[in-house]
């Protein structure tokens, strides 16, 4: 397989790179771990920021701006917060050219609702299914287009030469052999790992952080693993996300005993740990939307309200509903300058699976889908760019293809010997309790030793259980991960942001920087 430009991943991101390079003339790829839908993206509910100030508050690019950086807690890079914010509203603009039909006020503009961490009505959206509505439509293009969708083929490692890229290998879970799909230029967008919370997660199946582990293992740096956002609102004891719209539209955080304990349109860390220390001390904490009109959520919060029937037989305009945070978004990535290029030339990395610092220590809602929409169509430019300068492809040497073939046979004697579903929940469950939402230094190493006997002994474990290769590899990216996020959660040795540890509670000026860690480390 030869494409100018090789798309690894099918989120918002990776959809938009590759219509743009179709668009701008190129020969693409999209290559997806299992279905086109089955990311992030699809789940993300809420909405997506632009500044366009429909709502009569004076909303615009530089208040965008101005509240991402504080969001970032100081880590913010100005040009990527820059880049971002002010072409969010061209890039809901091109969604709705490709057929995403967002709510509207009756004046016809979009409509848009007030997201935490804000002070204005910013995000724009499709009642509670924003992300449906636009994944949607981007398929529905990515068809039309013809663009090829490489199905169920995970990415193994990215094959380069000279720190050029080459492209990339796959595992065909159909054959289950290696093959490699060259390209003159590779935009990686498979997301980022808040799916090894496993347990404790809002995100799909997939979201394993293999480009994280991909990057690590091709020598790039990885940054910030340590911020990892917990969504206040989970439905308790599921994976559902009660989506911050449920708040914007009316909903408020209530203790057992109906107490109101927090502003729940502050940042998301903060309510996550205002919920956190409500659950310290032994009570539960609901979301009551009792108030909420019920033209609201019949129209604008039905998904929730059908969901929740559904899942816990509640009634939401009659009961309240129990909540706890779950692991929502990641804001560390392989390293990428402000618009996702990365120190391999030919390499750009885009959405969750980079960090452009663009969120530094925590991300503000309704921000994740317009920066897929934004950086990923950036990408698309800067690859083409890239593979109009080479021209040629870089080539492939075939050592580089023979170590994975000799991975996935070593992965597939593995196959009837490890429980992977068990190991996952082994990973989440230390994940959650030890990388959680409070954490401390003495119970994070506890967990980076866990991890490490854990990858030790991943042979050694005789279960009577069979599994696919691709699972495997999961697993073993999975581990490397953990440890990566691990060691920059020990490295930080201070609070900021979503990274709160109870040994080091403030925020330390010395530490206003990110946290890069290599493979050598891990
Ligand atoms: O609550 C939500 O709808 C999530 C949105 C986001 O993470 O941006």
């Amino acid at each position: 397989m030869k494409y100018d430009i090789v798309v690894v991943g099918s989120g918002i991101a990776g959809m938009r790179a590759a219509i743009e390079a179709k668009e701008l003339g190129a020969n693409v790829a999209l290559i997806t771990k299992s279905s086109p839908s089955a990311n992030n993206s699809f789940m993300a509910k809420g909405g997506i920021n632009a500044a366009f100030g429909n709502m009569g508050d004076d909303d615009n690019i530089f208040e965008h701006s101005k509240e991402t950086f504080k969001s970032s807690v100081g880590l913010g890079n100005d040009e990527a917060i820059r880049t971002f914010c002010e072409q969010a509203p061209a890039a809901v603009r091109d969604l709705e050219t490709y057929g995403v039909k967002f709510s509207r006020l009756d004046s016809g503009k979009l409509a848009q609702r007030p997201f935490g961490g804000s002070k204005f009505k910013r995000t724009v959206y499709a009642a509670d299914e924003t992300g449906p509505a636009i994944m949607k439509a981007l398929y529905k293009t990515i068809k039309e287009y013809e663009i090829d969708i490489i199905k169920n083929h995970m990415a193994i490692n990215l094959v380069s030469k000279n720190n050029i890229i080459s492209g990339v290998t796959l595992l065909d879970e159909v054959t289950q052999k290696v093959v490699v799909c060259e390209g003159k230029s590779v935009i990686l967008a498979s997301g980022g790992f808040a799916s090894l919370y496993k347990n404790y997660t809002s995100n799909v199946r997939d979201a394993t952080g293999d480009a994280i582990a991909m990057g690590l293992r091709a020598g790039l740096k990885a940054m910030n693993l340590e911020f990892v956002q917990f969504h206040p609102t989970g439905l308790e004891g599921t994976n559902f996300l009660l989506s911050e719209a449920a708040r914007a539209e009316g909903g408020r955080l209530v203790d057992e005993n109906g107490e109101f304990f927090v502003d729940e349109l502050n940042t998301r860390d903060f309510v996550t740990r205002a919920i956190f220390k409500e659950m310290q001390k032994g009570k539960k904490v609901y979301l009551d939307l009792r108030s909420v009109p019920q033209e609201i959520l019949d129209t604008k919060l039905v998904g929730i309200k059908k969901r929740v029937k559904a899942l816990k037989k509640i009634d939401v305009s009659k009961e309240l509903i129990p909540v706890s945070p779950i692991a929502h978004y990641t804001m560390g990535g392989i390293e990428t300058d402000a618009i996702g290029r990365t120190s391999m030339e030919g390499l750009f990395i885009v959405g969750e699976a980079g960090d452009n610092g663009v969120n530094g220590a925590n991300r503000l809602g309704g921000n994740s889908l317009s920066q897929g929409a934004v950086f990923g169509k950036i990408s698309a430019y800067e690859a083409i760019k890239f593979s109009n300068k080479v021209k040629k492809f870089n080539g492939v040497d075939y050592y580089d293809i023979m170590k994975d073939i000799e991975l996935v046979e070593s992965a597939r004697k593995l196959t009837k010997s490890i429980d992977v579903n068990e190991a996952r929940n082994k990973i989440g469950y230390i994940l959650f309790k030890k990388l959680g939402i409070v954490r401390n230094g003495v119970i994070i190493s506890r967990a980076l030793d866990n991890f490490e006997d854990m990858e030790k002994n991943i042979q050694k474990e005789e279960l009577e259980k069979t599994t696919s290769i691709k699972n495997i590899l999961e697993l073993q990216n999975a581990l490397l991960v953990a440890k990566a996020i691990s060691r920059s959660a020990l490295n930080r040795e201070e609070s900021r942001g979503s990274h709160f540890r109870i040994d080091y509670p403030e925020t330390d000026r010395k530490f206003e920087k990110n946290t890069l860690i290599g493979i050598e480390e891990l």
